[in-house]
This record gives C-alpha cells, sequence and structure tokens, in this order.
C-alpha cells in the first residue's frame, strides 16, 4: 500500500480563499477589514520568518497587519502595557505575540494578559478551557489546521484511536482536546510514556509533534493508519525532515502529510480564520 499524500499547500491556499471572499462580503456589508496586530520581542531569526509568512498570509486575504518590534530586553511591565493598548484598541481585532519570548518574561502572564476574545492564537486559558468542556471559541491554531487536513480525507473520525506524540502547550494537549471533540479515543504520549512503540503500533490516527527527526519509525505505523507530521527538523545537510520515517511510513499508511508542505501551511490559514472570527465577533456583536 502507498499512502495518499495529504497536500497541506494547496488545502491552506483553498482556506485562505475562502477567508477572503469571507472579508470581502464582510466589507461590502460596510465593516472595515479584519486587523492583527502581531508582537514580537527580540531578533530570533526563526521567529522573524515565522512573522513574516503571517504578515505576508495578512496581506493576501485582506487583514490588515500591524507588527510591534520590541527590544529583547523590553521589561515585563512594558509589554503588559503594550498588550494593555492592544486590548483597549478599537481598530484592533486579534493579538499574536510570537513565542518563544526571551527567559526574562513570564510567559503565561503575557498570554493571560490578551483578552481572550482578540487571542487569534488560542493560548489563553480561557479559550484552552473552552476546548476542554466542548464549548470552543479561539482554537489553537496548529490543531485547528490539523482538524482541517483529517476532515479532507473524508474519513470518519467517530470512534478512531488516535494516539498523539508529544504533549506541548502549543501542539500535543490542544491536538489532544480536539480529536476528543471529534469523537476519536485519545492517548497523549509524552517523554515518561514507557512504550512509545506499541501505542504507535495501534493508532488509527498518529499526530507526532515532538521535534526529533525519526523519533516514529515507519515500520511502527500500523497499515491503513492516518499519520500526521508537525516536526519541521532541518538536518546538518540543510534538508528539512519532519519527526516520522517518512518513506517507510507512507509504504503502510493511507494518508500521510509530506515535511514541508503538510502541516506547516495551515498554523498560518488557521491564524487568518481566527483573525477573521475574531473581527466578526468584535465588530458584529
Ligand atoms: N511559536 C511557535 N509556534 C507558534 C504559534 O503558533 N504562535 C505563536 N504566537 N508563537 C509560536
Amino acid at each position: 500500500m502507498s499512502a495518499q499524500i495529504i497536500d497541506g499547500k494547496q488545502i491552506a491556499q483553498q482556506v485562505r480563499n475562502q477567508v477572503k471572499a469571507s472579508i470581502e462580503a464582510h466589507s461590502k456589508d460596510g465593516h472595515r477589514p479584519p486587523c492583527l496586530a502581531v508582537v514580537i520581542v527580540g531578533d530570533d531569526p526563526a521567529s522573524h520568518i515565522y512573522v513574516k509568512h503571517k504578515k505576508n498570509a495578512c496581506k493576501e486575504v485582506g487583514i490588515v497587519s500591524t507588527c510591534h518590534e520590541l527590544p529583547a530586553d523590553i521589561s515585563q511591565q512594558q509589554l503588559t502595557a503594550m498588550i494593555d493598548e492592544l486590548n483597549q484598541d478599537q481598530n484592533v481585532d486579534g493579538i499574536l505575540v510570537q513565542l518563544p519570548l526571551p527567559a526574562h518574561l513570564d510567559t503565561t502572564t503575557i498570554i493571560e494578559r490578551i483578552r481572550p476574545d482578540k487571542d487569534v492564537d488560542g493560548f489563553h486559558a480561557f479559550n484552552l478551557g473552552r476546548l476542554a468542556q466542548r464549548i470552543p471559541a479561539l482554537r489553537p491554531c496548529t490543531p485547528k489546521g490539523i482538524m482541517t487536513l483529517l476532515h479532507s480525507t473524508g474519513v470518519d473520525l467517530y470512534g478512531q484511536e488516535a494516539v498523539i506524540v508529544g504533549a506541548s502547550n502549543i501542539v500535543g494537549r490542544p491536538m489532544t482536546l480536539e480529536l476528543l471533540l471529534a469523537g476519536c479515543t485519545t492517548t497523549t504520549t509524552h517523554r515518561f510514556t514507557r512504550d512509545l512503540e506499541a501505542h504507535v503500533r495501534r493508532a488509527d490516527i498518529v499526530v507526532v509533534g515532538v521535534g526529533k527527526p525519526g523519533i516514529v519509525k515507519g515500520e511502527w505505523i500500523k497499515p491503513g493508519a492516518i499519520v500526521i507530521d508537525v516536526g519541521i527538523n532541518r538536518l546538518e545537510d540543510g534538508s528539512v525532515v519532519g519527526d516520522v520515517e517518512y518513506a517507510p511510513a507512507a509504504e503502510i499508511a493511507s494518508w500521510i502529510t509530506p515535511v514541508p508542505g503538510g502541516v506547516g501551511p495551515m498554523t498560518v490559514a488557521s491564524l487568518m480564520e481566527n483573525t477573521f472570527e475574531a473581527a466578526i465577533n468584535l465588530q458584529t456583536q
């Protein structure tokens, strides 16, 4: 068996096209375009590349973006004041603080300072709590994008055994909540899990977001399983690979995401959806 490829690049484009059309209709109804405020602290090159992708996507779909580039030594108080200002600004619909923040800043306090209805990353405890209680509000972007990819396969998710490898706040934990909400039986594995292989071997859906190339061996994949690889790892030779051994996994799976071009583009596409959703809620309430 050879897996069908889940083309994240193409599906992300479709999502952006839908958001663009919705924004055009929103403007025709007399509303201003959605506005996303991006806050980036320091000069981490990877973070600046991610922010550039987000700004480009905003431009494509018709979201106004403002970028607040702050020095690495900014104080907690100064950053908090900036968040407060954006919270109060009636022309701002979404606020995104690019992570990671420098170590001297308290990330949780900053994230929880953002108004939940402007928290387009879906990281605020309110939004995560709502997802946990099956009444989602703004949903974390990467897991939301993965749900879009899973739905694109047409496979019925109810009752499927889903194994999530990695229990991070950004991917693994909210991914578990999304799959639970979708009717899967979920297992979340992490660094203390005793027998990762045994869990992966019985998974109908496996989502891997750890950041370790090849942590999931191709031969572990259950025949016909759906494999979602969130990992983006740059090897010494410059190539980019995921967390799953792709070639042997693709021999056994029914569907698989490539790296790059799988989950990556979906995070930004979901951010566009969330910013539009926040704008609708704020502008039409
Ligand atoms: N850093 C890595 N991924 C993300 C993300 O989805 N949102 C933000 N704000 N920072 C990140």
